[in-house]
C-alpha cells in the first residue's frame, strides 16, 4: 500500500465569508487567514487542508495528492507524461501559497486540475472555532473527493497511476449508476467515481473523530439554514455515520465518522452492495419514498 494521501483541496467561491462561516460555525475547521482573493482553512497540524479561492464560477479548483518525496514526484511525473497527461511545473506563488516545497500540476481526463507535491508545512497549531475533538486525517489523509464522470475507464486509469486501487462498488439504483470506491493507503477510500452524462465534482467527505461532533455539526447546520441534502446516515461500503450539506461552492460536503479501513491489503476482498447505506441518508440518491 502506498503511503500516499490526499493533502489539500481547493475550490472556488464567490462568497468567501460566508465559507468561513460554514467553515468555522458548523464544521469544526480553523480559518487561518482571509484576504480578498482567499481563505484558507485548518483542519489539524497542516498549514491548511481547504483554501477557498474568489471567483464568480463557484465550484471544484483542485485536489492535492501528497506523494511523499522529490522522488517520487519525479516518477509519478514521468509516468503520468508517458501516458499523455503532461505535467505543468508548480509556480513559485502557488508552492509558497500552498505550503509545499514542490508540486506538479496535471488535468485528469474528467478536466479536473489534480496536483501532485511532496513537503506540506506541518506542525501549525489546530486551534478549532468551536469546542470540537477533532479530524481522522494523518495517514489517511484529510478525507475523500468524488467526481461524477463519462470517462470511469479513463479516470481510474489515471488515478492508478497515483496509486489508487480499488475498495468496492455499489450500483445506485435511483440514477441506475455504478459508484468506484478507491483507496490509496488505509482510508477506505480516498476517491469515488460516479459515472453520469457530465464531469462534475460530486462531493468532499471529511471526518470526525466522534459521533457527538457529527451530531453537533448537524445540528448546527440546521441552526445556521444550511440544506441538508442527505439525513444522517450509515454507509454500507465505509460504514461511515454522516450527513450531507450544500456547500457556498453549490457541490455536497459529507460530514461523518467512524469509518472502517483497509489495513491489510492482501485479504481485502472487493465486492459491489446493492445499496448505498444501511439505514439514513435520505435524499435523490436515496429517495424518502
Ligand atoms: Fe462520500
Amino acid at each position: 500500500m502506498s503511503l500516499h494521501t490526499l493533502g489539500y483541496v481547493g475550490f472556488n467561491a464567490t462568497d468567501l465569508d460566508d465559507w468561513r462561516l460554514y467553515a468555522t460555525g458548523v464544521l469544526g475547521m480553523q480559518a487561518v487567514d482571509q484576504t480578498a482573493d482567499a481563505l484558507r482553512l485548518r483542519m489539524d497540524g497542516k498549514h491548511h487542508r481547504f483554501a477557498i479561492h474568489k471567483s464568480a464560477t463557484p465550484g471544484f479548483a483542485y485536489s492535492g495528492w501528497d506523494v511523499g518525496t522529490r522522488a517520487e514526484l519525479e516518477r509519478l511525473t514521468a509516468e503520468l507524461t508517458a501516458l499523455g497527461y503532461p505535467a505543468a511545473e508548480g509556480t513559485e506563488a502557488e508552492r509558497a501559497f500552498r505550503r509545499v516545497v514542490d508540486l506538479r500540476v496535471f488535468t485528469d481526463p474528467g478536466g479536473n486540475r489534480v496536483e501532485l507535491f511532496y513537503g506540506q508545512l506541518s506542525g501549525c497549531p489546530f486551534t478549532p472555532a468551536r469546542q470540537f475533538g477533532g479530524f481522522k486525517t494523518g495517514e489517511l489523509g484529510l478525507g475523500h473527493v468524488v467526481f461524477m464522470t463519462r470517462s470511469v475507464e479513463a479516470m481510474m486509469a489515471f488515478y492508478a497511476v497515483i496509486g489508487l486501487k480499488m475498495s468496492d462498488y455499489i450500483f445506485i439504483k435511483p440514477v441506475q449508476s455504478m459508484a468506484y470506491f478507491m483507496h490509496l493507503n488505509a482510508r477506505h477510500h480516498s476517491l469515488a467515481l460516479l459515472g453520469g452524462p457530465q464531469d462534475v465534482f460530486h462531493h468532499i467527505m471529511i471526518e470526525a473523530n466522534s459521533l457527538d461532533d457529527v451530531g453537533m455539526a448537524n445540528e448546527l447546520a440546521l441552526r445556521q439554514g444550511r440544506t441538508v441534502t442527505m439525513s444522517l446516515g450509515k454507509h454500507t461500503n465505509d460504514e461511515v455515520v454522516s450527513f450531507y450539506t450544500m456547500t457556498p461552492s453549490g457541490f455536497e460536503l459529507e460530514y461523518g465518522c467512524g469509518g472502517r479501513t483497509i489495513d491489510d491489503q492482501e485479504s481485502w476482498q472487493v465486492v459491489e452492495y446493492d445499496d448505498i447505506s444501511f439505514w439514513g441518508h435520505l435524499g435523490p440518491l436515496r429517495p424518502p419514498v
